[in-house]
This record gives C-alpha cells, structure tokens and sequence, in this order.
C-alpha cells in the first residue's frame, strides 16, 4: 500500500534515498571504490560504438547515458526513441552493440528494437526494473535496477535508478577502454556513493519546491532548460508536468532558445531553469539573462555557487546540494520530479493513474 503517503507517486519520491543506495551497491564496491559489473555480453573496448534506445522518461534516461558514456569512455554512442529506430531502417556497425532502458521490460516499441538489433547482429544488453520480464529474459545480458514495484505511472524511482545503472556502466567502460584512471574512478564512484545522502537533501526542500509549485501550476504553458546532462532532465521535467498536471510544457536545450523559443517568452511563461554550476553555468546562465530582459520569469535550480549570480534576474531559485557533475541529473530529476507532483496536487488530477495513460505500454 501506499502507506501514510497521499499518493503512490509521493511514496515512490520519498524511496529515492534507498533505491539509489541498493542500485548503487549492486554496481560499486564502497570500499575499494570500483565498479563492479557482471559479465557483459560485448567487450566495451572492442566495440565501435553503441545505439541507445527506449520509450518516454526510459529514453531520456539513456540519453544522460549517451552523455556520460561519451564523455568519460569517449566511445560514439547514437540515442533514439524506440518506435523511431525500429522503422528507420538504420544501418548496423558490424560487431556493434547496443543498451536498452525500461522499467517494465514489456513495452513494445522496445521489444521491436531488440528483434531488430538482434537480428541486425547486435549484441544486447537491457537496463530493466523487473527482473522476469521479456526484455530482460530475450536480451543477451540484463542489468537489474533495484527500485522495487512502481505504481504511479509516472516514472520516479525507476528513472533515477536507470541513471545510477547507466553512470556505473558508463564509468566501467571508461576503465575498459582506459580513457579513466583508477584515480579518476575513485573519484567518481565516492561522487555517485554520495548521491543518497543528497536526494535526501532534494527532498528536503519540498516546503520551497511546493512554493514553486503554485507559480507553476497557474500556467498555461512552461519552459524547462537545461545544457548537456542537464538537457534530457529538462525534457523529462517537461514530460512528467505534462504527464500528471496536464499542463503544456516544453524541454528545450539552452544555447537552442535564440532559434526559435525564445519567442514564447513574456511574462506568462514561467521558464525552469536546471543551471548547476560547472563548466556551462556561464552560457546557460547567459541565456537564462536574454528570456528574462525579455520579460520572462525564471525559476531555477542551482546549487550554492550558482544561488548570487542567478538572483540578479531570477524571480526564484531553489538551492539544491553542491555536488560532482556526474550526480547533478540525478539529483535534479528528483527536483523537477517533486515540482510535477506538486503541481499536479494543485491542480487536483489523478496523480497516479492519469487520463489516457497507461504504466506499460504494450501495444503500438
Ligand atoms: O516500462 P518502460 O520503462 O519501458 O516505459 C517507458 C515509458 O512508457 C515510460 O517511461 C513513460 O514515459 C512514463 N510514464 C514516464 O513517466
């Protein structure tokens, strides 16, 4: 049951803490600080490059993967949503390899894809939550988020346990390929250890995120940005608002604002901002500056560093924890998770069960 909670939704945040944990133990050893992966089905040394694929927030999940998995094992990774990639038709790298994302492990545009890289020649491995399900059983080697059932259908847990899975998964092959030192993985495994702790803190900020929430939930239409690892978050915090609040909203990558959306803006339309700071605080912070010169009203999420010089425009700005880069998708998916929840709370819809949708979508 859902116990003292109002909502599967609101329970399923709160396990946040504890579902990051036992993921992340089954993927690191805390003590030696390594990742420790079960025996993969492709050698990520030898393979040329990786298709990402999946459906919804699963997609945007293995989108922060591509990220990660470019940056720190600097292997080409290609992401498309399932129900694209399996009509595309796509040419196949011979001896290439390929990682899906799913909570359920029956949704069926994922299946197509599996029957397709499979027979394409393609060796597969799945990040899935149900550990029985036909994903899981046809691929050739399943990595196991350790969530639990989800209930709401909005993806919580599930999604930021897919991101712990894919971080563990891009640093090993970081190691496999040696673009990482045992230093560096040192470093980024004490980073993602510490990342319990600090969704706990996210969470803690329910009373200002609530604040925000009833900002957001007179709208008709709402903005999220965000750059780089950040970019999916935004388009995920747009998904989940849709989702649930039935609000209209938008994910847009940061720098993409002057080429189009930047149009949108007055003062009806409030603008999310995901903007840790680290090496693209500048730019996002600068494109933050042109929506708000343009009567726009910014509300962002930051973390200490970035509280100063995001005040001088914003209207408000939510402080999460100052942590490593590799953490801040996580942390913030749990930021913008909350904000959707709250908002849908406000606006009175069915939280857990919204029109129209369905927890695993089965059939085309
Ligand atoms: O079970 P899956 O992870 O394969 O499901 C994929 C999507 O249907 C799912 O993530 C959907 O987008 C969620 N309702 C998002 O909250």
């Amino acid at each position: 049951g859902r116990g003292n909670y109002r909502h599967f939704m609101e329970k399923e945040l709160h396990e946040h803490p504890a579902v990051l944990g036992d993921t992340l133990r089954q993927y690191l050893d805390p003590k030696t600080l390594e990742v420790r992966l079960p025996r993969l089905p492709f050698d990520p040394a030898k393979v040329s490059g990786l298709t990402v694929s999946a459906c919804g927030s699963a997609f945007l999940a293995g989108s922060v993967g591509r990220y990660w998995i470019e940056q720190l094992a600097r292997l080409p990774v290609h992401a498309d949503v399932a129900s694209e990639f399996r009509y595309r038709n796509p040419p196949l790298a011979e001896g290439g390899a390929a990682i899906l994302v799913s909570q359920s492990g029956e949704t069926a545009d994922t299946m197509a894809a599996l029957k397709l890289l499979r027979e394409g020649g393609q060796r597969v491995l799945s990040v899935v939550n149900v550990p029985e399900s036909s994903m899981a059983r046809e691929s050739h080697g399943a990595l196991l988020t350790v969530a639990g059932p989800e209930i709401g259908v909005a993806s919580t847990k599930a999604f930021t346990a897919q991101l712990a899975v894919l971080a563990c998964l891009a640093i090993g092959f970081g190691r496999a390929r040696r673009e990482l030192s045992t230093l560096d993985e040192g470093r980024l495994t004490q980073a993602l250890l510490e990342i319990p702790g600090q969704a706990a803190q996210v969470l803690e900020k329910d009373a200002q995120v609530r604040e925000l929430a009833a900002v957001v939930a007179e709208a008709r239409d709402v903005l999220f940005l965000g750059r780089g690892s950040l970019y999916p978050i935004a388009l995920e915090g747009a998904l989940k608002l849709k989702e649930i609040s039935y609000i209209h909203a938008e994910g847009y990558a940061a720098g993409e604002m002057k080429h189009g959306p930047i149009a949108l803006i007055d003062s009806l339309v409030p603008v999310i901002a995901l903007c840790p700071s680290g090496p693209l605080f500048e730019k996002t912070a600068s494109n933050l500056q042109e929506a708000a010169a343009r009567g726009g009203r910014i509300l962002a999420f930051t973390d200490a560093e970035g509280v100063a010089p995001l005040s001088r425009f914003a209207e408000r700005v939510i402080e999460l924890p100052q942590v490593a880069e590799i953490s801040t998708p996580i942390l913030y998916a749990i930021a913008v998770q909350l904000l959707a929840y709250h908002v849908a709370v406000l606006r009175g819809t069915d939280v857990d069960q919204p029109r129209n949708l369905a927890k695993s979508v089965t059939v085309e």
